[in-house]
């Protein structure tokens, strides 16, 4: 195996969920928003305002090409799964799993939060177009599309980890 990549929506649940997992399969844990953050000493809010979307994005994808080559679980950001080379990368590393959230779920999420751009300056009706033509590209990345709706956090995890006990010898 390679690396495991939780893809989907804001407020899906890929980093609540990537920890718990990287507690249980004792595979190490990377929130790929963070280790951008790192990389340029600025917050995503920062970014996003100095140097734009665009080169958030181009960021991305760097981070996909060059992030060391080890076993892990990398949360993705939202909008990752987008780009059909980011899409690629994925699947060519690693099992890409895509946490799939009804959208009123996510609504309750992210909707006070005030570090996600896109939030920001979206409204819940925009907010939610963008969640319904991002579908088709989530499930275009995805090996595995997981339903969150009604589950716990624990009960998802366990869920992912027996998926990856099953794969580790595959890919
Ligand atoms: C984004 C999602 C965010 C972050 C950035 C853009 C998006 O990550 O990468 O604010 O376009 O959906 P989360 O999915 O972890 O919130």
């Amino acid at each position: 195996m390679k690396k495991v990549y939780l893809i989907g929506y804001m407020g899906s649940g890929k980093s609540a969920i990537g920890k718990r997992l990287s507690f249980s399969t004792r595979l190490p844990f990377y929130d790929m928003d963070t280790e951008i953050e790192k990389r340029l000493g600025m917050t995503i809010p920062e970014i996003f305002e100095k140097h734009g979307e665009a080169y958030f994005r181009e960021k991305e994808t760097e981070f996909l090409r060059t992030f060391r080559n080890e076993n892990c679980i990398i949360a993705t950001g939202g909008g990752v799964a987008m780009r059909r080379e980011n899409r690629e990368l994925m699947r060519s590393s690693g099992l890409v799993f895509y946490l799939n959230a009804p959208f009123r779920d996510i609504w309750r999420r992210i909707s006070t939060d005030r570090n996600r751009p896109i939030v920001q300056r979206s409204t819940r009706i925009e907010l939610e177009q963008l969640y319904n033509e991002r579908l088709p590209h989530y499930l275009k990345a995805a090996h595995f599309k997981v339903e969150t709706e009604n589950r716990t956090l624990r009960q998802v995890t366990e869920y992912l980890a027996f998926q990856i006990g099953r794969l580790k010898g595959d890919i």
